[in-house]
């Protein structure tokens, strides 16, 4: 589509008219000069990412809404300010590209990594106050608005949060892209990206898929391929995301792009509409239908084909290829009640989107020990689900999307090394939802990679006995 047509999509639009709206699941700061002071200073500094970058991810996800590539998305449930580390991002960054590498060989295409990393820090919550012992506090609401401390103080929403938040975001952002281009994510180092995984069936396999990797490349380097695709393999994309859910935040980060002149997020590359924030005439649709990045839309059971219908056509006027990822997340077993009927809804308005598979949040339950955890057979089923419907109604599954964390922690139950209930108390770090451990990660991309390969499989031309 030419820049004249994507401006009149959004002409009418501007960075603070979502003011105007109805707006859910934002604090209510009590400091309006506080604020007001935050969010100059925010619009003061740097974007975090470039528009460009933000086109390019585009560009990438049209590829995966056609089938030419497939959109691996996962971080943290909610980043937090006390678990930032380097080596925390090292080996959530890590865990993804290994995930990559097990989807690359099951799908025989490229994958977009997309990082829930580098601001996802705000949280929606399913009860505006949380009751502990008698005690009613308001809820936490992620770091970039209060604190997780269970006293008075913490819970007040404070914007300075919004500064801490920037400034991890950015450190986070710096270490992600030396950890992409400087030699870290080189895939001649497939081998030793999964070094420190001791043991486990789903670390032997992918030990089996490196080393045919590495035997892949000796083989290209022996024959004297050229240098540009061994510098081409010696880097990656990858991408950061968050829910747009603060938007005082989101407005303040939003920036002019100078090649096209139209407005662009500059919080993160793609940025998310959330299950709880969808109305089609609520603040946070007004805000993501201005910007020009990658736009994701949870869809849950609640979502009706007349409200996609509305939101495809505020978010994705142009119908744009890339633009707009539905992120299905119904819970195990709801698949084939809401997916197809959905699919329907778009194939109607002959919209152009990536199907993208969210098997966590449908999936929360209480542990018979207390805990809200998740269990690996439900996120599995779900995404063999997603799989199955998408193939019944011949269209693409075109991405998964998973709260994962590079750590060994306990806070889903079930996998290969079985984590019990009575587990979850060992290693339950999480500052909201239960995520999936380095482990389970690895494990569900190779059932993830095994349904990408069927497809494969199934679409390939039959082949007569002649031509074999
Ligand atoms: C999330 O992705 O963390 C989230 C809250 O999801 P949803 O909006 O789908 O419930
Ligand atoms: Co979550």
């Amino acid at each position: 589509m030419t820049q004249q047509t994507r401006k009149t999509a959004t002409q009418d639009w501007d960075k603070a008219g979502w003011r105007a709206y109805p707006r859910v699941q934002m604090p209510d700061y009590t400091d309006p000069a506080a604020l007001a002071g935050v969010e100059s200073q925010l619009r003061r500094y740097p974007p975090l990412v470039f528009a460009g970058e933000a086109r390019r991810l585009r560009a990438q996800l049209a590829d995966a809404a056609a089938g030419r590539a497939f959109l691996l998305q996962g971080g943290d449930c909610a980043e937090s300010f006390s678990e930032f580390s380097a080596d925390n991002l090292r080996d959530t960054f890590k865990v993804l590209l290994q995930m990559a590498v097990v989807l690359t060989w099951g799908a025989q295409m490229p994958v977009i990594k997309v990082g829930r990393m580098a601001g996802q820090f705000a949280k929606p919550r399913s009860a505006p106050t949380e009751v502990m012992d008698g005690v009613e506090l308001p809820s936490y609401r992620g770091d970039i608005i209060n604190g997780f401390d269970f006293t008075p103080e913490a819970r007040i929403p404070d914007p300075t949060r919004m500064l801490a938040a920037y400034t991890q975001a950015a450190a986070s952002l710096n270490l992600l892209r030396a950890f992409s281009t400087g030699g870290f994510a080189d895939m001649h180092r497939v081998q030793s990206w999964i070094a420190d995984f001791v043991g486990g069936p789903e670390a032997a396999r992918y030990r089996d898929i490196a080393g045919r990797i590495g035997d892949a490349m000796a083989f290209m380097q022996a024959a004297g391929v050229n240098s540009d695709t061994a510098h081409q393999l010696s880097k990656v994309d990858f991408y950061t995301s968050h829910e747009a859910l603060l938007l005082e935040y989101e407005e303040a980060l939003a920036r002019i792009d100078s090649t096209t002149g139209l407005p662009v997020a500059g919080s993160g590359h793609m940025i998310w509409i959330g299950d709880r924030t969808r109305q089609p005439d609520g603040a946070h649709v007004e805000f993501c239908r201005g910007v020009q990045n990658p736009i994701g839309l949870k869809c849950g059971p609640t979502t009706t084909a007349d409200d996609l219908k509305v939101l495809m056509a505020k978010l994705n006027p142009a119908n744009e290829a890339g633009r707009l990822t539905l992120i299905a997340r119904f819970g195990a077993g709801k698949v084939g009640d809401h997916l197809p009927r959905l699919i329907r809804a778009v194939q109607d308005e002959g919209a152009s989107v990536v199907w993208s598979c969210d098997p966590m949040h449908g999936n929360v339950i209480k542990s018979s020990t207390g805990y809200k955890t998740r269990a690996f057979d439900s996120i599995l089923r779900e995404v063999r689900e997603f799989f199955g419907v998408h193939k019944a109604e011949g269209t693409i599954p075109g991405g998964v999307h998973f709260e994962m964390t590079g750590k060994d922690v306990t806070e889903c139950t079930g996998g290969v090394r079985a984590v019990t209930d009575e587990d979850l108390s060992d290693r339950y770090h999480t500052a909201c939802d239960p995520r999936l451990n380095a482990s389970q990660s690895l494990e569900l991309a190779f059932l993830v990679a095994e349904e990408l390969r069927a497809r494969r499989e199934d679409a390939a031309p039959v082949r007569t006995a002649a031509a074999i």
